[in-house]
């Protein structure tokens, strides 16, 4: 079976492309048709860009979960919807078919529902790559629920911060993680979180490696047990029915300022753009197996694992581990073994495994493979090269998929093998997506090959709604800037033919193998350490991890660099997470300011950059003698 919506020809996709422009409610209510609705919309769209206020398929009413599994259990109750490898290749890897995978659902749906989680409740998620986590997030939706899951590798702080910014009343977690060769403990993080006064007020623990931790009487809960106690009853489906613009769920991204900010994804136009972006973007027919290697704590696992692969029926396939483990032949043993037909990953991972060479390809059958899917940062052109060349044997498209978890679902991306690829491009927007690039004056930029920013100028279904109880923040940082506009952040170039090529942020976030980071985040948490005055962090090219983080800081008191070094690194270790730390770390007399006090990152961002001949101007500096001391002891 193929899909109504799916775009085969270039001619198609120009048609589509035109629909979608002259009439997108039109164009989108087309889409919609093919999702399981309980009651149809009254109204496509109701928009403006000033509030902000968006809402798709106005008085729609759904549950997601009904086109991402009770459809398919229906029609294709055997075909596997998620299979599941596991970190370590000789344990027994899983697949669920949509029939079993609806069962299990709606049993932790009941489980749910036995500890007090209504509709409308927040339910926070920190969970290794498990079957499971599919399951519980599913499961939230199932009864209306909206989940908030928090990747594995931040810090317990950090999931204190997003539990009572979205006051969870219930966290859902796992006894450890296995990633690669190690062991990471996850509940004792959860434990930590809780420490104080907690809107959490029971936590399920899934066992997973077995790992000795503790279980606090009355609160903490075993899955195992919770589901053994469902034996033999009949279980009644807590199926939730939800209005369109419901939330989904929230997922905390960092920005430019301030503490990482809630995304909230609603249920209606997110299911419909996101399946739209699946088919589309990775030309998926039924029966292939699609294999995104991306984390369900990124917004690609949330959109690209879970509920696009599945809202079309595909086999999802879902890794535990991780690309060099236990070698770097891993994802192609993976493709080989499932006969995989399209691959989604980063280009932070491609260029890790480039660094390996040729033999660890030496003897994959990757003939089945198709189509080649990258994102999260630009892919550089020897990375879309050894894509290209020795993964897909020139035989398969790549699709460079432009995106952020703000935007829910892919934007500007080739659809693989229907229009043009073009290294280091994006290339065209989907239907429905409407880019603008603006300079510096708010003007909207007309003329090719000039770089501008990355603005949308009209709503698509998969957006952001809001962040979670503070909309004005999401006007401040998205709706502000350009009036009337979405800004992205980012920055980008247009062709003669309309072909986008994404520069990269054009704020004060970085992107560190994939991982969106904001310096400021990671300055506040640098400039409260006793041993600091002041601290400044930029980013620089990083051969594999993309982008770096290079902090500037100034000392004070009888601390030596080493302490300052140690005591920096644990600060941000606990505070966010391992992979925020900066990999180098300077410790200067003073920053480059200007008359008004601002620190100049443009020079600090030359220097890390190792540019330190040409700084441009540097006349309205404050004191220039604090460039040539920096310069001269870079690190
Ligand atoms: C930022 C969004 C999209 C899901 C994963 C990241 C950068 C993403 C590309 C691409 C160039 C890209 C942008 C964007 N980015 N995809 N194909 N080419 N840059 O989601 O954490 O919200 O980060 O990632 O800078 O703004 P995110």
């Amino acid at each position: 079976m193929s899909y109504p919506y799916q775009i085969t020809s270039q001619e198609q996709y120009e048609k589509a492309y035109k629909k979608s422009v002259e009439h997108p409610e039109d164009f989108w209510a087309e889409v919609a048709e093919n999702f399981v609705w309980r009651k149809k919309w009254d109204k496509v769209l109701e928009w403006n860009f000033i509030e902000p206020n968006v809402k798709w398929f106005i008085g729609g009413k759904l549950n997601i979960t009904e086109s991402c599994l009770d459809q398919w259990a229906e029609k294709t109750p055997d075909v596997p919807a998620i299979i599941w490898e596991p970190n370590d290749p000789n344990e027994k890897s899983i697949t669920l078919t949509y029939k079993e995978l609806l069962h299990k659902v709606i049993e932790f749906a009941v489980v749910l529902k036995n500890n007090g989680v209504k509709k409308g409740d927040r339910v926070c998620i920190y969970m290794p790559m498990v079957p499971e986590l599919a399951i519980a997030m599913l499961a939230c939706a199932r009864i209306g629920a909206i989940h908030s899951i928090v990747f594995g590798g931040f810090s317990a702080k950090s999931i204190r911060d997003r539990i009572l910014d979205s006051q969870c009343s219930l966290a859902i977690t796992s006894d450890g993680a296995y990633r690669g060769g190690k062991t990471i403990l996850l509940k004792p993080a959860v434990d930590e979180a809780l420490e104080g006064d907690s809107p959490v007020k029971k936590v399920i623990v899934l066992q997973r490696t077995h790992s000795d931790v503790t279980m606090k009487e009355g609160r903490d809960i075993w899955w195992h047990d919770e589901i053994a106690k469902l034996k033999g009853q009949e279980l009644k489906d807590p199926l939730e029915i939800m209005d369109a613009e419901d939330m989904l769920y929230i997922l905390y991204t960092s920005g430019s300022t301030g503490k990482p900010k809630g995304v909230v994804h609603t249920i209606g136009g997110y299911m419909v753009y996101i399946t739209y972006t699946f088919v589309n973007a990775f030309q998926y027919q039924q029966g292939d197996i699609y294999f995104c290697t991306a984390d369900i704590g990124w917004v690609t696992g949330h959109s690209y694992v879970v509920y696009g692969p599945l809202a079309a029926g595909a086999t999802s396939l879902m890794f535990e581990g991780i690309p060099t483990y236990p070698d770097a032949g891993r994802f192609w043993d993976i493709v080989d073994k499932y006969k995989v037909a399209v691959i989604y990953t980063a280009p932070t991972a491609i260029r890790s495994l480039m660094a390996y060479g040729l033999e660890p390809l030496k003897g994959k059958d990757l003939s089945s493979l198709k189509v080649l899917g990258s994102v999260g940062e630009p892919i550089n052109y020897e990375a879309w090269q050894w894509y290209y060349e020795n993964v897909g044997k020139k035989r398969c498209s790549i699709a460079d998929t432009w995106w952020q978890t703000e935007t829910g679902g892919i934007m500007i991306t080739t659809l693989p093998g229907v229009t043009p690829a073009i290294p280091t491009f994006a290339t065209l927007p989907m239907p429905g997506v409407q880019p603008v690039l603006m300079n510096e004056h708010g003007h909207q930029i007309t003329e090719s090959n000039v770089t501008g920013k990355l603005c949308m100028k009209f709503p698509w279904p998969g957006m952001i709604r809001t962040t979670y109880g503070d909309h004005e923040r999401c006007r401040l940082n998205y709706f502000n800037t350009y009036p009337g506009y979405y800004v992205s952040g980012d920055g980008a170039l247009r062709d003669d033919k309309g072909n986008y090529r994404i520069i990269g942020r054009v704020d004060d976030v970085l992107n560190v193998s994939g991982h969106r980071i904001g310096t400021a985040e990671v300055e506040n948490i640098i400039n409260v350490q006793d041993c600091v005055v002041e601290s400044a962090v930029v980013g620089y090219p990083h051969e594999i991890k993309g982008q770096a983080l290079y902090a500037y800081v100034i000392l004070v008191g009888e601390v030596t660099q080493e302490e300052a070094l140690k005591k920096i690194n644990d600060a941000v270790n606990k505070e966010i997470g391992h992979f925020a730390r900066p990999d180098k770390i300077q410790f200067v007399k003073g920053l480059p300011k200007t008359r008004s006090g601002k620190i100049m990152r443009r020079i600090l961002r030359k220097i890390a950059e190792g540019e330190i001949d040409n700084l441009g101007d540097t006349t309205t500096l404050l004191d220039p003698g604090v460039v040539e001391e920096i310069k001269n002891h870079r690190v």
